[in-house]
């Protein structure tokens, strides 16, 4: 698949088979999350592979819009290394960077994905850090839900020529409505 193309028809997947991914594929996609860039090419991110079934169902009782996970193979949790890089700003863009990364990897593979949302919200970092007994100086960024898709989804018009500027700031300011 060419990039572009990855980029443009990744989408979240909530609905799985429930059957496996391959360590293979696994390979793949946390490698991709390594090559990301991050802040003075820190690298301050870890994985935590979450196979296991008692794990991975009680992420729904922490979590709101976890419901997937149920039938999902695997979750990451993308967590960042504040002894790594301390400026909590930079961990979570080289996070997300890492997150994006596996999405589109798992993507070209064939295999659907889905982000839920950790950082920042307090109680469900701190759930995360209770569950996967993280240390102090670990903070849980995000949780990418992986697994074989069991829905296709179309690609959404996202274009948006008006959001694009050139050189300075259009004022008078133009109407940003949210979608
Ligand atoms: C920071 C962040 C947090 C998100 N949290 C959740 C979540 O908790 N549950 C969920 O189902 N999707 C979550 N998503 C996925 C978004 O809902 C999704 O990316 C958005 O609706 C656009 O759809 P698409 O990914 O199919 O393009 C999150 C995405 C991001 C970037």
């Amino acid at each position: 698949m060419e990039t572009l193309q990855a980029i443009l028809t990744r989408r979240s997947i909530r609905n799985f088979t429930g059957e496996a991914i391959s360590d293979e594929q696994l390979h793949h996609i946390i490698e991709s999350g390594m090559y990301a860039p991050s802040a003075n090419n820190r690298q301050p991110w870890h994985f935590v592979v979450i196979d296991d079934r008692m794990l991975l169902d009680q992420i729904p009782g922490f979590h709101p819009y976890a419901a997937m996970v149920k039938e999902a193979s695997v979750v990451i949790s993308v967590c960042g290394d504040t002894r790594l890089e301390p400026a909590e700003g930079y961990l979570a863009l080289d996070c997300g960077a890492a997150a994006q990364n596996m999405m589109l990897a798992a993507h070209e593979l064939g295999l659907g994905s889905c982000w839920l949302g950790i950082y920042p919200r307090k109680q469900r970092m701190e759930a995360v850090t209770e569950l996967l007994e993280f240390p102090d100086h670990i903070l849980p960024m995000a949780l990418i839900v992986l697994g074989v898709p069991n829905e296709i989804k179309s690609t959404p018009n996202r274009f948006r020529p008006d959001r694009i500027y050139s050189n300075r700031w259009p004022w008078p300011e133009p109407e940003t409505g949210r979608i």
